[in-house]
């Protein structure tokens, strides 16, 4: 327990450090990016997949296998949700997920195109170090990730939601609370993507109000880094980033 709680900090200033150098040079050096100003201004960035990216993406989730949520799913050298154990059963009702990781060719080639946006939002470079894609039905509780929350995620860890089903309140959504109080909910067609900081917005899911509707998400958690990577990886459900920067899978 002591153990756990010590690899916990470490990990935690290892990314805050190692972030810190990262935005230095970047921010300092020659390497100087123009930021995103719509991120700068909101702390997120809206998006739309072009058609054939979407379209690209529906036709793979035909073929994929469904999975069940399974909190014991993280790769040994990545930090899990330790909450998720304790609410696990009420997602087998309400969420499906999608086994996407036969796809990486598909996946890299599309997501590669983003990788400047990413960039240019942070002002770094950046990698993926998780994929995930799951649906959420109507009728699921406003517990877990559809109850207002920040993701205790570590420092410069960011997430890009993309809304495979067109994201709205009647279909489902994701909410954020800006800074002055009011409520951003994203709503587009299917393709809509939201790139933000999970960890200083305070969001929550929102679960289609109609019966036969599906919100489908795919989610790519991309972490800060020297050398940009938007190579696929597949760490697990419940898995969310790396102990430490330099950990690759
Ligand atoms: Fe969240």
């Amino acid at each position: 327990m002591v153990l756990s709680k010590c690899i916990q900090k470490a990990s935690l200033y290892s990314w805050w450090g190692y972030s810190k150098v990262l935005e230095y040079y970047w921010g300092m050096g020659r390497r100087r990016v123009d930021r995103d100003s719509e991120f700068l201004r909101n702390g997120f960035k809206l998006g739309t997949l072009n058609f054939d990216e979407l379209t690209s993406l529906m036709d793979l989730l035909e073929s994929a296998p469904d999975q069940k949520m399974n909190a014991q799913d993280c790769h040994p050298e990545y930090l899990n949700n330790p909450y998720l154990e304790a609410i696990q059963s009420k997602f087998d009702d309400h969420f499906c997920y999608y086994d996407i990781s036969g796809h990486r060719d598909l996946l890299r080639k599309i997501f590669s195109n983003y990788s400047s946006t990413v960039r240019d939002c942070l002002g770094h470079p950046a990698r993926i170090v998780n994929i995930r894609c799951w649906k959420t039905l109507s009728g699921a509780t406003e517990e877990g990730p559809n109850a207002w929350h920040v993701d205790h995620l570590a420092y410069g860890v960011h997430k890009m939601l993309v809304y495979l089903s067109p994201p709205g309140e009647e279909t489902g959504t994701t909410e954020i609370r800006l800074k002055d109080g009011s409520v951003k909910s994203v709503k587009g067609p299917g393709g809509t993507w939201i790139f933000f900081n999970p960890t200083d917005s305070i969001h929550r899911g929102v679960p289609p109000r109609i019966e036969s509707n599906e919100r489908i998400i795919l989610e790519l958690m991309t972490v800060p880094a020297f050398k940009e990577n938007f190579e696929p990886v597949f760490a697990g459900l419940n898995a969310t980033y790396p102990w430490f920067p330099w950990t690759e899978i």
